[in-house]
């Protein structure tokens, strides 16, 4: 059978420093545990604009449709600012998310005990914390029509819809059951069913597929500023949380941060089968391109490199592989390595980029 194949899309900012370090743990995988990946690359966001005048070239759109999962960095900076709205490096993004049809978006929120002490919130609250956001990513007010700024009577309007169908709903409202029945058995799902017509339908659908197929999940309903208070109160009554594209932005960022720091936290965002059986899908870090911090080894890889685990779980069936990796994270924390963004009061010196790098795959090495 062939490799199964990956296309790299760096990005801008951090991106490409922190997919150096994810190359050579894919190297790793081929070199030890004959897990062999045809990589090719390409570029998105603002490294597409300066190339092409565009944020994503058609030639990779097409390319990101024929691989088996792409892998992507991060887009934007303030390059990028004053450019036109309709090739900010954003659009390169979201034209992947919605040519691919990746509409299930996970964004898991989990606490390393190592790193217990970095979240803005009380130890307690959030050790041992769990939680798998589900983001409906290709439709909602980011993509509904009609938008734009119009002049009505000498005053310029902003537009934008937020419009759901009820077959948008019901397969994001399915992969959420379907992840929860997989751990702890429990969605709530977040909308504005008190202000919002599009959120009574949300709110509908997700009964009747709770109703049809996944009635032994246990299912809650919030209101999503409820929900973003209860992330921040009291995070560990949640396992599954499914909401829209736009609830889903603002309350995963929340939720990140609950773990202490956005250079952890890796994402999938996975669409439907493709003819192999495998979903067309994309792994990235959920942090962006940090324009802060580009080019000085200081940026953490860890999140890109948990969304290439979540790459061998969800698209590659090789969740014992993606385990491995995990562990791999997991006791270099316990073991104190620590890049700039995770260092406490107690100081010391953070490792570089490169060198979080060299730790994981000595680690990988000594769990063979
Ligand atoms: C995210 C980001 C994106 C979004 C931006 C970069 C378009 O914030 O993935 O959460 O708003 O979806
Ligand atoms: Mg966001």
């Amino acid at each position: 059978m062939a490799n199964p194949s990956l296309l790299i899309l760096a990005g801008d900012g951090i991106g490409p420093e922190v997919m150096d370090v994810v190359k050579r743990i894919i190297s790793w995988f081929g070199d030890k545990r004959d897990l062999t990946f045809d990589v090719s690359e390409d570029l998105v966001g603002g490294a597409a604009y300066d190339a092409h005048g565009v944020p994503l070239h058609d030639d990779t759109m097409a390319k990101a449709q024929e691989v088996d999962a792409v892998l992507l960095g991060a887009v934007g900076g303030p390059n990028y600012d004053d450019l036109d709205f309709s090739v900010k490096p954003e659009r390169g993004l979201l034209r992947l998310r919605k040519e691919m049809d990746l509409f299930a978006n996970l964004r898991p929120a989990q606490c390393f005990d190592a790193l217990a002490d970095f979240s803005s919130l009380k130890k307690e609250l959030i050790a041992g914390l769990d939680i798998m956001i589900v983001r409906e990513l290709t439709s909602g007010v980011y993509f509904g029509e009609p938008r734009g700024i119009h002049v009505e009577d000498n005053m310029r309007v902003g537009i934008n819809t937020q419009r759901y169908t009820e077959a948008e709903i019901e397969r994001a409202a399915r992969a959420a059951f379907e992840l929860a029945k997989k751990r702890g058995n429990k969605v709530c799902s977040m909308e504005k069913a008190n202000v919002m017509e599009s959120g009574i339908l949300w709110r509908d659908v997700v009964n009747e597929v709770h109703q049809a197929d996944y009635a032994d999940v246990e299912l809650s309903h919030m209101y999503a500023d409820n929900g973003a208070m209860q992330l921040v109160r009291a995070p560990k009554q949640f396992d599954v949380i499914l909401t829209d594209n736009l609830f889903g932005d603002i309350l995963s960022d929340c939720a990140a941060m609950l773990t202490g720091s956005l250079g952890m936290l890796p994402s999938a965002s996975l669409g439907l089968p493709m003819a192999n059986g495998r979903p067309k899908a994309m792994y990235e870090p959920v942090h962006g391109s940090a324009p802060d911090i580009t080019g000085q080894g200081k940026a953490n890889p860890i999140a890109c490199i948990l969304s290439f685990a979540m790459a061998l779980r969800y698209s590659f069936d090789q969740g014992t592989e993606a385990d491995r990796l995990e562990t791999a994270i997991e006791k270099v924390l316990a073991d104190g390595a620590r890049t700039g963004d995770l260092m406490g009061p107690e100081g010391g010196t953070p490792l570089s980029t490169t060198e979080m790098g060299d730790v994981i795959l000595a680690a990988l090495d000594a769990s063979l």
